[in-house]
């Protein structure tokens, strides 16, 4: 499939370095940067990426010594970029790249040490003003809906011991996702916190004002700036 992608320069861990992206790829952010830097990766553990997008966070993880990768995407293209980003950072031979929903498209067989839970998590109506997913996938009415499935679908995926990270923010209605998380894993780690400027533009849209006014989303304030909080999590299976 031909696709017009554009370049950009990941700065995170194990970075800087190239990555193409295309019309529908999710640009890595401040929270693809946290979850980089929270990982820690045993040596040629496995690992499964889900909300893979441009592959960043699996090839970072393949760059800290994981022995398999197996990264998923929903949004149209992800195989063909994200194995293009992989194999120009010379771990193309570590990670396979699958599209479609959620962890369907994986072989029946995967398992993994880690799973990185990094698929959409802001309100459908963020998503829309903010333009943050070129794809449309965004999380649901609140942000929690799809972090939601997700969790229940990845228990089955971990090795005993093995672990979730979990990106949240105040973004999302963040004490539903957090409540399903110790339902299904029991204790869970913080690795995590940043306060993170939301744009003043965006802060004033009707939109983010009514998901404010229903509590689905919080800011906090620091003189003129609105900020929202994100975290990284961790927890066992
Ligand atoms: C916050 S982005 C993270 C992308 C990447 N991990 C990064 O750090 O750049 C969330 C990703 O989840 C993907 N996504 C949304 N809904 C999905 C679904 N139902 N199944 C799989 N992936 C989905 C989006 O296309 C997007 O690439």
């Amino acid at each position: 499939m031909w696709m017009q992608t554009e370049t950009i320069v990941w700065k995170g861990r194990c970075g800087p370095f190239e990555l193409r992206v295309g019309p529908d790829t999710f640009r890595p952010s401040t929270i693809s940067m946290l979850l980089a830097d929270a990982m820690e990766i045993e040596d040629r553990s496995t690992v499964i990426d889900a909300g893979c997008g441009s592959g960043i966070l699996s090839i970072v993880a393949a760059k800290l010594g994981a022995g398999t990768v197996l990264g998923v995407d929903a949004a149209r293209g992800t195989v063909e970029i994200a194995t293009a980003n992989a194999a120009a950072q010379g771990v193309g031979d570590r990670i396979r790249f699958f599209e479609g929903d959620m962890f369907d498209a994986l072989p029946e067989s995967a398992m993994a040490d880690v799973v990185i839970g990094d698929v959409s998590g802001i309100p459908d109506e963020l998503a829309r003003v903010s333009g943050w997913f070129p794809s449309g996938l965004a999380g649901g009415p609140t942000g929690a809906e799809l972090p939601m499935r997700m969790l229940e679908a990845a228990r089955r995926l971990l090795h005993r011991g093995g672990k979730l990270l979990l990106p949240t923010g105040s973004l999302q209605d963040e004490t539903s996702i957090m409540d399903k998380a110790r339902a299904i894993f029991g204790p869970i780690r913080m690795l995590t916190e940043k306060l993170i400027p939301l744009p003043s533009a965006l802060a004033e849209q009707p939109a983010v004002i009514r998901l404010i006014k229903d509590r689905v989303i919080r800011l906090s304030e620091r003189g003129s700036r609105r900020l929202w909080t994100a975290h990284v999590w961790e927890m066992r299976a």
